[in-house]
């Protein structure tokens, strides 16, 4: 890993043993990008790669016969207005009015390690695993500084960029534009793959082959919102999950954004990704910087799934901050779908003894405990626990779960206030809202002003307050509305198009007051399922509720799309009651259990509900997850079989030595008279040996399928046509709809 510096040529190489990124100077010292892909050999000049030239109609930065255009080369931060007709990734209001700016290379430093963004989520590496390259660009003419902030990783397919402006004038500007990565790529033959969807269906991958013009995702709801993920994927056709090129780009930010493609009229693919320019401007006195957020960049030869695994390493290894990144995660209970806001601390006792019998290790208290929330529609805002269901607080409850043997995580959603609430009584002016227009409601709640530090404060001490008086092990925090009416009132109208990043700002340094003051605290993050499922949120909360939607099926599809960006081990998933509550679908408990074991893990029902068989079941699943959840959450993972794409589901997890791996294959509706099916596995040692067994999903009924090589396993596959179940198979498989089985791998020495 290094970054090689050409000084003559002003370029610089940014490799690990698996990539290369090069970039250098261009004639008119803007920053080019000259290669970003597989690693190639370093060489002094690799400008031949440029391509530059002047076609009809060009206009021209020099028209002494020198001359190019802008709009032909392939750049690393370009503006558009100046020859570039392209959208660019910086544009900045002056006090002429004009929004153009012209940044001129001067210089570069390099350091090792990665060193955080201050006040933003962002990878951190130490000096042996990262090497950062700093360029310095001036705009004489407009007094500004932009550097450009790039890190390569020693071990991981990554790079991370930035970009910061720095006003050096005496007259302020506005920021309007500042991405936080492009990436000019020199053809187009992609296929673009978005994760997109709406609450309850969040992360479907949806693909489509680049063309001609421009393709974008985006939020403008203040959070990274369930109907666009700030993750896409660029993958070469014939790529699949096994083999072939990718490209992911993902944002480390939780708030508004945009990622998008502009294919030119000659093929070449700008990759923008940062914060939405629509609402957003940063008004920069004197002296004053804009740091944008950090973007990532993948590059994987190994297909999807290797970019998937990539990421997951990555994320584990260099985003995540909590002591919880690399630890298996409790097994939970939590109360929502169980009692919803119909509950006393008799019945959540009664709830979390059955739970202890079941082996579940922790309880999760949801929303309700609070101020006067009997409903949705009162109470939010005001974190006192309610005395009349909760006679000895959060404190005397939880410390009450900790006698059963349990440990205690409560609900929380701090940005969010009800009307009908002491906080708003008192504070209405803390409500992101335009003064004298109506303030829109969504679940009778508001946004607090989280631009405001006094808000942030306030909420801070309500909650540590809390937090801190309680046996508290766990925190999920909600956010269960995305903003309306973007205006605070303590913001002059000049910052106004500041709100929306301020306020995520405010978010993130909640969350790192919090964790900081609870370091052993393991945080949940959740927006009404998974509407902030994102690598900003995953730096401080290392996994996040992953949908409202609990149904197995529904889930399928949910976690499979899920985990293109991001690790099991970050994925929320429970096994909650039948009829399911979002569709109303029935479902075996096995087959609830063994989707929900891709993931955390944990329960969303009330067990004094079921019978004593279901229960026994329970202890199963429980006892299975215990057993599984370090292979499973840490393990490299493979998507096998896409729920997108049939009736069948399948998906995997090999541990990193390659011994131990455990297969899920799911059924999902049923066929008669169906074909022969293989099922080819992946990631184990070709010529290791493995014990195969077949377990029904709850853990039970284990099978023998035999001992069988890697490779037979990942060439020939295993046999899973049901025709082969019965009398001449070795396992009977379950008949009927959405049904499930798992397959354990370990590798034994020899074969017998
Ligand atoms: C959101 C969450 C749920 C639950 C409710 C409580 O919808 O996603 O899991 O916590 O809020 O109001």
């Amino acid at each position: 890993m290094g970054i090689i510096v050409h000084e003559a040529q002003k370029s610089f190489h940014l490799y690990n043993g698996e990539i290369s990124y090069i970039l250098a100077v261009l004639p008119d010292g803007s920053m080019g990008q000259l290669y970003c892909g597989k690693r190639i050999h370093d060489r002094e000049d690799y400008s031949y790669f440029l391509e530059g030239c002047i076609r009809s109609h060009s206009a021209v930065i020099e028209d002494d016969g020198t001359g190019y255009s802008l709009e032909h080369l392939r750049q690393e931060y370009p503006v558009y207005g100046s020859s570039d007709y392209r959208l660019g990734a910086v544009e900045i209001l002056q006090g002429s009015g004009s929004r153009l700016v012209n940044f001129v290379y001067e210089g570069y430093t390099t350091e090792a390690g990665k060193r955080m963004l201050p006040g933003l989520p962002s990878a951190v590496a130490k000096e042996a695993d990262a090497e950062t390259l700093r360029l310095i660009l001036r705009d004489p003419a407009a007094l500004l500084k932009l550097e450009l902030l790039y890190t390569i990783f020693e071990k991981e397919n990554v790079i991370v960029r930035s970009a910061r402006i720095t006003n050096e004038g005496n007259e302020a500007v506005d920021v309007t534009r500042a991405m936080s990565l492009c990436l000019d790529l020199p053809d187009a033959e992609y296929d673009w793959i978005q994760f997109s969807g709406s609450w309850g269906r969040e992360r479907f991958p949806r693909l489509h082959r680049l063309e001609q013009g421009i393709c974008s995702v985006g939020s403008l709801r203040g959070n990274s919102s369930h109907q666009h993920n700030p993750f896409v994927i660029l993958k070469r056709p014939h790529t699949d999950e096994m083999q072939g090129e990718a490209l992911g780009i993902s944002l480390i930010y939780s708030g508004n954004f945009l990622i998008q493609a502009e294919v030119d009229t000659y093929g070449v693919t700008r990759m923008t990704a940062g914060i939405h320019p629509e609402w957003f401007t940063w008004h920069l006195g004197k002296s004053a910087s804009f740091q944008t957020p950090e973007a990532l960049l993948t590059f994987s030869n190994k297909g999807l799934n290797g970019l998937s695994q990539t990421l997951h390493r990555f994320y584990r290894d260099y985003l995540i901050r909590s002591s919880w990144a690399l630890r298996p995660r409790p097994v939970l209970i939590n109360n929502w779908e169980a009692t919803f806001f119909d509950f006393n601390e008799e019945k959540l006792l009664r709830i979390a003894k059955k739970a202890v019998e079941c082996g579940v290790e922790m309880f999760v208290l949801d929303d309700g405990w609070f101020g006067g929330r009997r409903s949705d529609c009162a109470g939010l805002g005001d974190w006192t626990p309610a005395r009349e269901l909760l006679p000895d607080g959060i404190k005397g409850l939880s410390e009450k779960i900790e006698a059963l043997g349990m440990r205690f995580g409560l609900w929380i959603e701090p940005e969010m206030v009800n009307p009908d609430s002491d906080l708003f009584r008192s504070h209405p002016d803390w409500i992101l809202h335009i003064p004298g227009r109506r303030a829109s409601l969504t679940r009778h709640q508001c946004v607090l002003d989280f631009s405001r530090p006094e808000v942030v404060e306030h909420i801070y001490r309500a909650l540590s307050g809390v937090i801190r008086e309680s046996r508290i092990s766990y925190i999920k925090w909600d956010m269960n509305r995305s903003i309306t009416e973007c205006f605070s009132a303590a913001l002059a109208p000049e910052r106004q198009g500041e709100v929306f990043h301020r306020y995520i700002l405010g978010v993130y340094s909640l969350y790192e007051r919090l964790t900081q003051a609870f370091p052993d605290i393991l945080f949940e993050s959740c927006a009404g399922g998974g509407g902030r499922f994102d690598a900003g949120m995953l730096c401080y909360a290392p996994q996040a509720w992953c949908s409202d939607n609990t149904d197995a099926v529904e889930r399928m599809k949910i976690q499979y799309g899920t985990s293109y960006g991001y690790p099991v081990s970050s994925i929320g998933s429970h096994v909650s009651a039948v009829p399911n509550d979002q569709v109303g679908r029935i479902t075996p408990l096995a087959t609830r259990a063994a989707v929900a074991y891709f993931g955390t893990f944990g329960y969303e029902l009330d067990l004094n509900l079921l019978t004593e068989e279901e229960l026994e079941e329970v202890r199963s699943c429980t006892a299975f997850m215990k057993e599984y959840r370090e292979l499973i959450q840490f393990g490299d993972f493979y998507r096998l079989v896409s729920p997108f794409e049939g009736d069948e589901m399948a998906w995997m997890t090999v541990s990193e030595d390659g011994s131990r791996a455990l297969v899920g294959h799911y059924r999902i509706l049923n066929h008669a008279n169906e074909p022969f099916t293989r099922l080819r596995l992946a990631g184990l040692k070709e010529d290791s040996c493995y014990e195969v067994s077949i377990l029904s999903g709850d853990g039970k009924n284990e099978v023998s399928y035999g001992k069988h090589f890697g490779d037979e396993l990942m060439h020939a596959g295993l046999v899973t046509s049901t025709v082969y179940s019965g009398k001449t198979g070795p396992y009977a498989r379950p008949s009927g709809d959405f049904t499930s089985e798992l397959y354990l791998l370990r590798s034994i020495d020899a074969y017998e």
